[in-house]
């Protein structure tokens, strides 16, 4: 008999948000056992994992989603119940450069894992799960007014978007054929620590810090929709727990705004963190040629997630970013970590010509 009551796969849990899932559930339920799948791509760093890497309910599998032999290993070494999926190429810059390898993680990784629960738990589903961690992306974009809610249809519009929008469809379709028992949720845009500076709020952060100019896409009034990654964190806990299954829940903290008055405000923030006079860090805002196809507003109606579950926000925007821009300056040495080598090329390829 196990000594373990559940027994998850977190894949992609040494990325941005996946560290900050598998913290929180290695953490809050020792008699759970945590598996962390993850292939250690560019995005993936197990750094981000140090404080809980010795927990005795913690394990790390170093693999690839793709690799069907390795995800069935995994299955049958670690009696594997529950999946948590949060392995993915997740940024939209990289998507239009290099689409197929979004379709190949997402979509092809997707697929290999629902099919690995299918096999592996011979259709017995009693006391299992596959929680798939999506995106508000895959609804498209919307004009000034209106929100996204579990109804929108979707209508991606990158090749990042699209291929999270295909395996969503691959989720509920397992649900629907199988009776797979699936839960999807669709969270806005998240920022806090561990996050990789090629994504607007910590490329933003590192730039200012090292007085480099500040590229914003277009006019700078694209708007996004933010939250802490540890209240997304908490949401996937609540909706692990609490949600039913063939649903969708969207998350998000009612918090739009504005490309460029965000970098703005970062800007006069770090200016006082820094001792530099209030205004010098504007200086560095450079518009730079608009992404393709861009998106121009995302707003999550999370109301659902607060009416069935009882989850919100804990944080205000403005703390966040404070406690966000607090961290990246006391960790100068993980920046510097991640920003060597490979993220320099990634750099010079995206921003030099616009
Ligand atoms: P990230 O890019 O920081 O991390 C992705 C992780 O997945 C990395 O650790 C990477 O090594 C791993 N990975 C990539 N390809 C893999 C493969 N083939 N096999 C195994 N591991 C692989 O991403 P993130 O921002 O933490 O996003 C996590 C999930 O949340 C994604 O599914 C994303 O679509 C979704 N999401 C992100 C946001 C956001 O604002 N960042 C918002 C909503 C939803
Ligand atoms: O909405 C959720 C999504 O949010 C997640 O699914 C994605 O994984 C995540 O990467 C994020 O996508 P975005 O494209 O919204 O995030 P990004 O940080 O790349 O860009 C945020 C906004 O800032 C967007 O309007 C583009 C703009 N931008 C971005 C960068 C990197 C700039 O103006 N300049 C930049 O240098």
């Amino acid at each position: 008999m196990s000594q373990y009551t559940k027994r998850i796969l977190i894949t992609g849990g040494a990325g941005f948000i996946g560290s900050h899932v598998v913290r929180l559930f290695v953490k809050k339920y020792p008699q759970y056992l945590i598996v962390n799948l993850d292939a250690l791509t560019y995005a993936g760093n197990l750094e981000n994992l140090k404080d809980v890497d010795q927990s005795p309910n913690y394990l790390f599998e170093l693999g690839d989603i793709k690799d069907e032999v390795k995800v069935d290993e995994i299955f049958a070494k670690h009696s594997i119940d529950h999946v948590i999926h949060l392995a993915a190429e997740s940024h939209v810059d990289r998507s239009i450069m290099d689409p197929l390898a979004f379709v190949k993680t997402n979509v092809l990784g997707t697929t290999v894992l629902l099919n690995a629960c299918k096999k592996n738990w011979r259709n017995n589903f009693d006391g299992k799960l596959f929680y798939q961690v999506s995106t508000d992306e895959v609804y498209g974009t919307l004009g000034e007014t209106g929100f996204f809610t579990e109804e929108t249809p979707y209508d991606p519009r990158s090749p990042y978007s699209a291929s999270k929008a295909a395996a969503d469809h691959f989720v509920m379709a397992y649900h629907h054929t199988y009776h797979l028992p699936v839960i999807i949720s669709n969270c806005s845009n998240n920022y806090g620590s561990f996050h990789f500076p090629e994504k607007l709020i910590p490329l933003m952060i590192n730039n200012i810090r090292n007085s480099k100019p500040l590229p914003v896409y277009g006019k700078g009034d694209n708007v996004r929709d933010w939250l802490w990654v540890e209240d997304h964190a908490r949401a996937i806990d609540t909706i692990f727990h609490k949600g039913k299954t063939g649903e969708k829940y969207n998350i998000g903290g009612f918090n739009e705004w504005k490309n460029i008055d965000l970098v703005k405000f970062l800007c006069k923030l770090m200016d006082k963190k820094l001792g530099r006079p209030l205004g010098q860090s504007e200086k560095l805002i450079t518009y730079v040629t608009d992404r393709p196809g861009h998106d121009q507003r995302y707003a999550i109606d999370a109301s659902k997630l607060n009416r069935e579950l009882g989850w919100k926000p804990s944080l205000q925007f403005e703390e966040g970013l404070e406690k966000t821009v607090d961290w990246y300056l006391a960790n100068e040495e993980w920046v510097k970590h991640v920003t060597s080598g490979e993220y320099q090329k990634y750099y010079s390829d995206q921003y030099a010509k616009r």
